[in-house]
């Protein structure tokens, strides 16, 4: 059957929100049509985000994230209950979105919100950043208002009129979560676009100068034939080496990659273009770069796409005997 979770979104001692939620619960238990479970945030204790990698990679490194996403993956949609905290959403709701991705993906959500005029802008913010997660959000809400929806501004006593809304709100949560499930599954992400989402990894990594986020890009045994002397640099340490130097080298650091060309077959992958790097030297002067060719080589370990062997050219001015660094894609 069709399972949708009432998150609640504050945790403050003394909050209306499980009021809220057990109202939602209340009216959604006497349906039928789907299953209704209350996810309650104080039960997922979620420290800051402290995921080294970005949630849309899936990799989740902490026990208390895979809990988390475990916990999201059991439903087929959701309604969110949230208060209004300073013109917008509390920092805890925010936080708990933001650790996961996939597990929020394509399905349906709805809101119900208060506040003094009952929530509208935590609402709306709320109804953007799930749609940014393309969540399907229901257009139905539920705004509850602290002096019409609250007796003396603590007992929910909410107006008649809501539970119309909140009606037709869970109709189309229901209808599409359903809808969602019974949908043949969206294709899995190709190996070429894990090829090529590995690949911005690797540039957000070196823009942001962020060494341990490139260990994990590449193999341990990785053997990389860079521009730079010995013929060889072999092992992850010595790549790492490489980019430590680039980084010392420049105060910001842009990387470029024009035309890649990735070619994947089961477990072994391989992609060519042209790189870049440039930016801005510690004493201010911009250091434009030049175009190298770049071979990039991966192998599947453990379902995962890593970097095994690159090679960083420049054509060879034949009888110069000299690099030629000029060209452009
Ligand atoms: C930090 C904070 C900021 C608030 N800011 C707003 C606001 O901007 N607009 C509003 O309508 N209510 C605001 N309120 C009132 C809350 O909407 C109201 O206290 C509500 O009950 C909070 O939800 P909770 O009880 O589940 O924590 C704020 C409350 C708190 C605690």
């Amino acid at each position: 059957m069709t399972r949708i979770g009432i998150l609640i979104g504050s945790t403050r001692p003394g909050r209306k929100g499980d009021q809220v939620a057990r109202w939602v619960h209340e009216r959604a238990t006497q349906r039928g049509d789907a299953e209704f479970e209350v996810i309650d945030l104080l039960d997922h204790p979620l420290p800051h985000l402290d995921e080294p990698l970005p949630a849309l990679t899936g990799q989740y490194r902490h026990g208390h994230t895979r809990a988390w996403a475990d916990t999201i993956a059991r439903f087929d949609g959701f309604v969110m209950v949230t208060p209004e905290y300073n013109a917008s959403i509390p920092g805890v709701l925010k936080n708990a979105i933001d650790h996961l991705y996939a597990e929020w993906t394509h399905k349906a959500v709805g809101f119900v919100s208060y506040g003094v005029r009952g929530g509208a802008r935590a609402a709306r913010q709320l109804r953007e950043l799930c749609e940014l997660l393309r969540m399907g959000a229901v257009t139905p809400q539920v705004s509850l208002s602290l002096h019409t929806d609250f007796e003396d501004q603590a007992t929910l006593k909410p107006g008649a009129h809501h539970v119309g809304a909140l009606d037709a709100l869970l109709d189309r949560v229901v209808a599409r979560s359903t809808e969602g499930r019974t949908a043949t599954p969206a294709p899995r992400e190709t190996d070429e676009t894990a090829i090529r989402r590995h690949m911005d990894g690797i540039i957000d990594a070196i823009q942001a100068k962020d060494l341990e986020v490139l260990r994990r890009l590449y193999s341990a045994d990785v053997v990389s034939f860079d521009i730079d002397p010995p013929l060889q640099h072999v092992g992850i340490d010595a790549k790492l080496k490489n980019w430590a130097k680039v980084f010392a080298f420049f105060q910001d650091v842009t990387y470029e990659v024009r035309d890649l060309m990735p070619t994947v077959g089961e477990d072994v992958a391989f992609a060519h273009g042209f790189g870049r790097l440039s930016g801005t030297l510690p004493d201010g002067t911009a250091a434009g770069g030049m175009w190298v060719r770049a071979t990039f080589c991966f192998r599947k370990i453990d379902g995962e796409w890593l970097i095994t062997h690159d090679q960083v050219s420049v054509p060879l001015d034949i009888l110069g005997g000299k690099g030629v660094v000029d060209l452009e894609p």
